[in-house]
């Protein structure tokens, strides 16, 4: 049962109190774990209903499956929406609900629509969102994954098996299947932004070249958004342009690939401004509640595995503790 979007009115009351929904499959108990960094309320942005008194929004992260946080989450809350969804077959986060080990890439890509019509209603009609999304390769009838000596959690008990229409070997092609799946669903499709990765891993291929780069979609909720393209300039302060070269960033005692945060501050600086509030649906360790901290943003994210919700909450406090201290410098 989806419960119907709610009002600012409703707001308050509800997403820092026992929510309404909680799905079948949620393993966990939907509960809200409420975050407070910002110490002055935030003026949000006028919203589509009219209701445009301010409200004191403080940061929060949401354990729970995205679509059901989302679903509760008033309609317009946010101006800026940067993400990485989990991959299509690449890795298993151990957990019921977790998305991306449908057995086929179009079940997949129906499961992230769902969550992106969602996160379409909850961003402001100036809103932008910044989907990171890489591509897979069909496992060649592999049904698991041996661990790699250096990156252990590239090992999988389970594979999807080769989908029907492709062959073993294929590159799956899953950023632009999904990228015109959201274009359908009414979404503007503005820029596929690469992010080129100088550092990229090896890869163990010996027929085809090392893939280095991942796509940066910029999606918009309308034709007019706000894109202030001199918050970030290119070299020689030209406009910028659409390759970015980001070294990948591992962290410590985190297994799966993070938000280099040098990725996400020129997308939070283009679309959005201080004080706005940016979502994360995916939010794993944080990297984005730490970025939107450091740009002076809010942020709302959320995160199905209680597990990661720790490790982000530690990166915030410690990211926090950091601004403070630069404050007091200053
Ligand atoms: C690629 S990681 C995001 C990493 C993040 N950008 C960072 O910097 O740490 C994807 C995250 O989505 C989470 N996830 C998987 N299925 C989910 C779902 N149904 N709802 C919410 N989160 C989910 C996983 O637990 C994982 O932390």
């Amino acid at each position: 049962m989806m419960v119907d979007s709610l009002t600012y009115d409703d707001y308050d009351s509800t997403l820092f109190s026992a929510p309404r929904c909680v799905r079948e499959y949620t393993p966990v108990q939907l509960h809200t774990v409420h975050y407070s960094t910002h110490p002055v309320p935030i003026a949000l942005p006028s919203c589509e209903r009219g209701l445009n008194s301010p409200l004191a929004l403080y940061s929060t992260i949401v354990t729970g499956h995205a679509l059901d946080v989302l679903a509760q989450l008033p309609t317009g809350l946010c101006q800026t929406v940067v993400t990485s969804p989990p991959y299509w077959s690449l890795r298993d986060y151990a957990i019921p609900g977790q998305i991306g080990l449908e057995n086929d890439p179009d079940d997949y890509i129906a499961s992230l629509v769902d969550v992106f019509e969602e996160v379409r209603r909850v961003l402001s009609n100036e809103g932008a969102l910044w989907l990171n999304i890489g591509d897979s390769y069909t496992s060649g009838g592999r049904t698991w994954r041996a661990p790699d000596k250096k990156h252990p959690v590239r090992a999988m008990t389970t594979r999807p098996p080769t989908p029907q229409g492709l062959k073993p070997k294929e590159l799956v092609g899953i950023p632009w299947r999904l990228a015109f799946a959201l274009q359908k669903a009414g979404w503007y499709l503005r820029s596929d932004t690469i992010w080129h990765k100088p550092n990229v891993m090896p890869e163990s291929v010996k027929d085809r070249p090392t893939r280095s780069h991942e796509y940066l979609f910029l999606l918009t909720k309308s034709e007019q958004y706000y894109y202030d393209q001199n918050a970030v300039r290119g070299p020689n302060d030209r406009n910028l342009r659409t390759v970015w070269d980001v070294n990948t960033q591992p962290l410590h005692d985190v297994h799966f690939a993070t938000f280099p945060p040098k990725l996400v501050e020129p997308c939070i600086l283009l679309t959005s401004k201080p004080g706005d509030v940016v979502l994360d649906p995916f939010l794993g360790s944080g990297t984005v509640a730490t970025v939107a901290i450091q740009t002076g943003r809010a942020f709302l994210g959320i995160e199905l595995n209680p597990t990661y919700i720790e490790i982000a909450r530690r990166r915030i406090a410690e990211t926090n503790r950091l601004d403070q201290q630069v404050e007091q410098v200053g």
